[in-house]
């Protein structure tokens, strides 16, 4: 099995039909997995899943080659609306794999369940008492759920921050640091924190208001590392060397590391890769989102969640670190069949490699983002697929897809009015083709 390797040459220039079978062969799928691939969700399904459900809502699943993560091969699923993303991560994931591939690490899987405690007079005294009610507080927890503690989890840590001045008063806020190993933990942590809430109004004296996980899951920490040879960057289409596109992809880092505003958009290129990965793994990609832009303000002023640099010696470097709650037990990500079969075809064995792999696909797709952008300008790669979609909404079928297409790119007006136009005239037969 690990002999097998996630470069597949010409994948995609295969039919989907095709490259379902190549992937079902590499991850060992069965017949009726297969079937449940091309089938997806269904209604009822869905029906069990959220409220008042009428119908599913289809998303592309597309594979990202070339990963090689920790020095293991993974073939990595992908769902998204936006074409260039599966080829970008594929194709920055190429990059990194001539040097070795991605690097990753993780801490445990600790989230941090708050209690929110108010009118506690003596803020001060009531962190001591609840400091001095340590252990017990733990073992309440630990009680809960014993199923996580043995399989080595459970209530690790609880910590008191104090919210002097708050528009509501002074607040007692208590983290409870809970391991939620294989599980994103949502469940668990909340779970523990209402039972734990009535104990930590005895200890406060105080009023229990909220108690709930926090999203900004810093204790829950991924990253990554690539290293690039320069050399693999030359564009020589463009007329640029590897060290001028090194250059402008350190030169792209540097804006987002310094400006906000550039930051928002490097993140959201970066969240591209890491949300498609989430989602195709039934996992909670609001969470996600939300600790990831909350850790990338962690120093007061919000910045890039990677880093790109140069070691001087011919390699571009590269590296992310951001808080990933994901798991491959519990939520969606076994109840969603499609994301069952993803995690399946990725292979994870834990919730932190799950993890360690969505880092890397981060990492990559903000390379291939900034590469682009540093380079030719990101239009160019976008411009074919996002023709492709501008015609399918102007009623193109079939070939005529790719015939509207091929038009609105050579002519450079990728707009609907235009798609609509070219359609009518190839439909009545006066139209050039390209
Ligand atoms: C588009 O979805 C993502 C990019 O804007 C990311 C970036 O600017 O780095 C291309």
């Amino acid at each position: 099995m690990e002999d097998r390797s996630s470069r597949l040459p010409e994948f995609y220039k295969k039919s989907p039909a095709e490259r379902l079978q190549m992937v079902a062969e590499w991850a060992d799928l069965e017949e009726g997995e297969i079937d449940i691939l091309r089938q997806g969700l269904s209604v009822a399904q869905g029906d069990k899943m959220i409220e008042n459900t009428v119908a599913t809502h289809g998303l592309p699943l597309g594979i990202a080659s070339n990963f090689l993560v920790n020095g293991r091969d993974y073939l990595v699923p992908m769902v998204i609306e936006e074409p260039s993303v599966v080829a970008g991560a594929s194709y920055a994931a190429r990059l990194a794999r001539a040097a070795g591939g991605f690097q990753a690490e993780s801490t445990e899987p600790e989230m941090i369940g708050q209690i929110q405690v108010l009118g506690v007079s003596d803020l001060q005294a009531a962190r001591q008492r609840v400091m001095a009610n340590r252990d017990r507080l733990l073992a309440l927890a630990n009680e809960l759920d014993p199923v996580i503690v043995r399989l080595g989890g459970g209530a690790r840590d609880v910590e008191v921050r104090l919210l002097e001045e708050t528009a509501a008063g002074p607040m007692l806020i208590l983290h409870l640091i809970y391991d939620c190993r294989d599980a994103m933990g949502a469940n668990v942590v909340n779970t523990a924190c209402e039972a734990l809430a009535p104990h930590v109004e005895g200890i406060t004296g105080g009023r229990v208001r909220l108690r709930i996980l926090s999203n900004l899951a810093d204790r829950r920490l991924v990253q990554a590392r690539a290293i690039v040879p320069i050399d693999a960057l030359a564009r020589p289409e463009d007329g640029l060397s590897g060290e001028e596109v090194a250059q402008g992809i350190v030169e792209a880092w540097a804006f987002a590391d310094a400006d906000p505003y550039r930051a928002a958009t490097h993140n959201k290129g970066v969240m591209n890769g890491i949300d498609a990965v989430v989602i195709a793994t039934g996992n909670d990609w609001r969470a996600v989102e939300a600790g990831a832009h909350a850790y990338a303000a962690r120093a007061g002023r919000y910045t890039s969640l990677t880093r790109w640099g140069l070691d001087g010696e011919n390699h571009l470097l590269g590296s992310i670190e951001l808080p990933l709650a994901v798991g491959i037990v519990g939520g969606a990500t076994r109840a969603h069949p499609t994301a069952k079969l993803s995690l399946k075809i990725l292979g994870v064995k834990s919730g932190r490699e799950l993890a360690e792999v969505i880092a890397a696909v981060g990492l990559a797709q903000n390379l291939a983002a900034i590469r682009a952008l540093a380079a030719e300008g990101i239009q160019r790669g976008h411009m074919r697929l996002h023709a492709r979609q501008v015609a399918t909404a102007a009623g193109a079928t079939d070939d005529m897809v790719d015939r509207v297409a091929a038009r609105l790119v050579a002519e450079r007006q990728i707009r609907p009015d235009r798609a609509a136009e070219i359609l009518a005239e190839l439909a009545s037969g006066k139209c050039w083709e390209v």
